[in-house]
């Protein structure tokens, strides 16, 4: 049976399609918008696919750690950093969800669209709580609770987004705080569902990790 992982590797060379650059756009957008960054900061992507984000923000950051568990997909991020002579991020194969660690820990963590990839969500806040440094910040996008009209049949979809509110509470539960939400972005395309154009919102919601003993 084909997994997320298979999908994404076999999905890598041809990621970088405009609604998905214009998606990345309105995330990297809100982000600079909404959260403090710095050249002395250190942050990690989640999920980071080919690296639109982690592209777009490395220049405004000291480093990125970009994580993903698809070979493929950070092959296509690695070649972009080549080209490009960008010399502050590393992409580094690791999934998180199966207690692999990047073994430091960040000032900054954002992840956009992965989310809904995983399946123990509350246990990933967790490891991503204890992932920052005191006062470091998470920012999340994914999309709005949807219909299943987004992703059609693609694999290991857990969640049909989410729910701002259930997500803002699993983030307080872990010990976030200031946790606030905006719309980054709205795609529109075909629902698998209806067969018609629909709009799916993604959010990006921000929460900030308390200057406390860790
Ligand atoms: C929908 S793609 C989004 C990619 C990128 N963030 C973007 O916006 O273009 C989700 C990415 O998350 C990665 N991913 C999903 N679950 C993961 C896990 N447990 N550990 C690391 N990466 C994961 C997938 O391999 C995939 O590249």
């Amino acid at each position: 049976m084909k997994t997320a992982k298979d999908y994404f590797n076999g999905s890598a060379n041809k990621w970088d399609k405009p609604m998905r650059v214009a998606l990345a756009n309105g995330v990297s957008g809100a982000i600079k918008t909404y959260v403090r960054l710095s050249r002395t900061s250190n942050a990690m992507e989640f999920g980071c696919g080919t690296g639109l984000i982690s592209m777009a923000l490395a220049p405004h950051l000291k480093h990125v750690l970009a994580v993903d568990m698809s070979e493929n997909m950070l092959a296509v991020l690695e070649d972009k950093i080549a080209r490009n002579g960008v010399d502050n991020v590393t992409p580094r194969h690791l999934d998180l969800v199966e207690g692999e660690l990047p073994g430091e820990r960040f000032d900054l963590i954002f992840s956009s669209m992965a989310l809904h990839h995983v399946k123990a969500v509350d246990s990933l806040l967790g490891i991503l709580f204890q992932l920052l440094t005191p006062g470091g910040v998470l920012a999340l996008a994914d999309l709005d609770a949807e219909d299943g009209g987004f992703h059609g049949d693609i694999p290991d979809v857990f969640h049909l987004g989410f729910d701002r509110s259930d997500l803002r509470q699993m983030l307080e539960k872990k010990g976030f705080i200031n946790v606030s939400a905006t719309t980054a972005h709205v795609i529109q395309k075909q629902s698998a569902t209806t067969g018609t154009t629909a709009a799916f919102p993604v959010f990006l919601m921000t929460a900030l990790k308390t200057l406390g003993p860790a």
